[in-house]
């Protein structure tokens, strides 16, 4: 069967620059909550369900952290070194025909610390070089306002985003860097994984959990959110108004669920969680929260501020179009007493004995993402992007040189075909899909480099030995092929 995609299909790859950028100190960027990330040492990690280090650091853990320059235990501050080889990087996602390269800006590297009321010329006029030298090779850059990179300042004296203030320093972000880019850049992402603040609500939100009341903090990170709901919503409306003709999308952690039995019990849990997931997404796609979400408030006995203004706004400025990650997928039940738990992003849920799992317990699941993107499109009728997708593996060089991935070939053919399906016989509507990563990156979760996503391989181990050189895996010329016949390779 010929699978051909639809024209102008955008195909690439996705980065950040709190995983990937280094540089942490260089060109006046100041530190980003992802700066202060500690790296577990793998031999001491007892488990793989237990990897998901920033959700409890405390005030003493940063102090610790910011008084060493270390880059081995704090591994995003290296990342892969971007900052200085960014040309090469460029040059080879090129090489693989890339429509669209998603990457993120750092915030801290435009605001140090996130207050100041002028930018850093120094940061701009680094994302200028880059914006270039992407359009050189008519590569569209899609650029994540905030993906894990608040600055630490704003975390450490505001308290991060369940501060009010922080709205108006992001909104100041957003205009500069919309003003700034707006000939370069054309697609936007407000929050990576908005939804995120729940499960790691330091990385996401700049919460540090221990300054809080325990029975407290999550009404604290639905506050939080909230504020990032109306900040997302005039990040929407200042780049329409800088950039007339830029599309601006959510992005949502597509977290798929299945039902562990067909017991209406298990299904019920399944539509309960899956709820859970959609809340986020709708309050940015439909302007408004939901009525399940406002119950859950209610229900709790939390109260969140929320300002008639707010609600204006956030109705008046819905997103474009809804952009998200899919890794895998996992089962919920009602009593998950005897079953086995697994991993997956940011988060543990019950194996699906039906399915096989990454080496990090990941589970792989192509047809989730069929039905993701089925649901998705039926729930919104807006377009859609998979912003993020990929198998986090080992990889192994061997005598020749050659780094033969071909778990990773199979893991990335299946989902496309499940795409594919999606579109055309579904009638779904996705406007592009970008691979994580397509150069190996720090792990998000982990901390690690020894778990890699690329297409090309960077010679850097867990301790940050090894020299950066960049070697194309077999998966380049494979992906290369994909988006040369646009499809049909497949
Ligand atoms: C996504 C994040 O949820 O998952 C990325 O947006 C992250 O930042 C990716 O890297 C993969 O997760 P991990 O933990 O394997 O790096």
């Amino acid at each position: 069967m010929t699978k051909t995609f639809p024209e102008h299909f955008l195909w690439g790859g996705a980065t950040a620059a709190n995983q990937f950028e280094g540089g942490w100190k260089e060109g006046g960027k100041g530190p980003s909550v992802s700066d202060v990330a500690k790296f577990t040492d793998p031999k001491e990690m007892k488990d793989l369900l237990d990897v998901h280090g920033l959700c409890d650091i405390t005030d003493e853990q940063i102090k610790e952290a910011l008084e060493t320059n270390d880059e081995v235990f704090y591994p995003k501050r290296h990342g892969i070194d971007f900052y200085h080889h960014y040309k090469e990087d460029i040059a080879l996602l090129a090489g693989m025909g890339f429509k669209v390269y998603r990457m993120s800006i750092a915030w801290s590297r435009i605001f140090p610390k996130g207050d100041e009321e002028v930018p850093n010329e120094e940061g701009l006029a680094f994302y200028d070089r880059v914006f270039d030298e992407c359009l050189k090779y008519n590569m569209q850059p899609l650029v994540t306002m905030s993906h894990y990179e608040p600055p630490l300042y704003l975390a450490t004296e505001y308290n991060g985003w369940y501060n009010r203030k922080t709205i108006d320093f992001f909104v100041r972000y957003v205009d500069v860097i919309t003003k700034r880019y707006k000939d370069k850049v054309k697609y936007w992402l407000t929050f990576n994984e908005i939804d995120s603040i729940i499960r790691h609500p330091f990385m996401t939100g700049g919460l540090i959990e221990s300054r809080f009341k325990k029975e407290q903090f999550e009404e604290v990170e639905y506050q939080a959110m909230h504020h990032q709901f109306v900040a997302s919503a005039l990040a929407v409306k200042i780049t329409h108004e800088n950039i007339p003709d830029a599309k601006v999308g959510c992005m949502l952690t597509k977290l798929t669920y299945y039902p562990y039995s067909c017991r209406p019990e298990d299904v019920l849990k399944e539509r309960e969680t899956m709820r859970q997931i959609y809340c986020y997404s709708d309050t940015q796609v439909y302007g408004e929260y939901p009525r399940y979400l406002l119950n859950m408030y209610k229900n709790k006995g939390f109260y969140i501020k929320m300002s008639e203004e707010d609600l204006r706004i956030m109705k008046d400025y819905p997103v474009d179009f809804i952009s998200f990650s899919y890794y895998s997928s996992s089962c919920v039940a009602e009593n998950e007493a005897g079953l086995t738990m697994t991993s997956g992003n940011t988060q543990t849920a019950i194996k699906n004995p039906y399915i096989p799992s990454s080496d990090w317990g990941w589970q792989i699941d192509p047809i989730g993402l069929r039905i993701s993107l089925i649901d998705l499109y039926d729930r919104y009728r807006k377009p859609l992007f998979i912003v993020e997708n990929g198998l986090g593996a080992r990889d192994q060089i061997e005598e020749d040189g050659s780094i033969n991935d071909d778990y990773r070939i199979d893991y990335l053919k299946k989902h496309m075909i499940q795409m594919y399906h999606a579109i055309k016989d579904d009638g779904v509507e996705l406007m592009g899909y970008t691979t994580w990563a397509p150069i190996d990156l720090v792990s998000n979760s982990t901390n690690q480099m020894s778990k890699r996503y690329g297409f090309i391989y960077v010679d850097v181990d867990d301790y940050n030995r090894g020299s950066y050189k960049r070697i194309k895996k077999k998966s380049y010329d494979w992906y290369k092929k994909v988006i040369e016949t646009n499809g049909e390779s497949l």
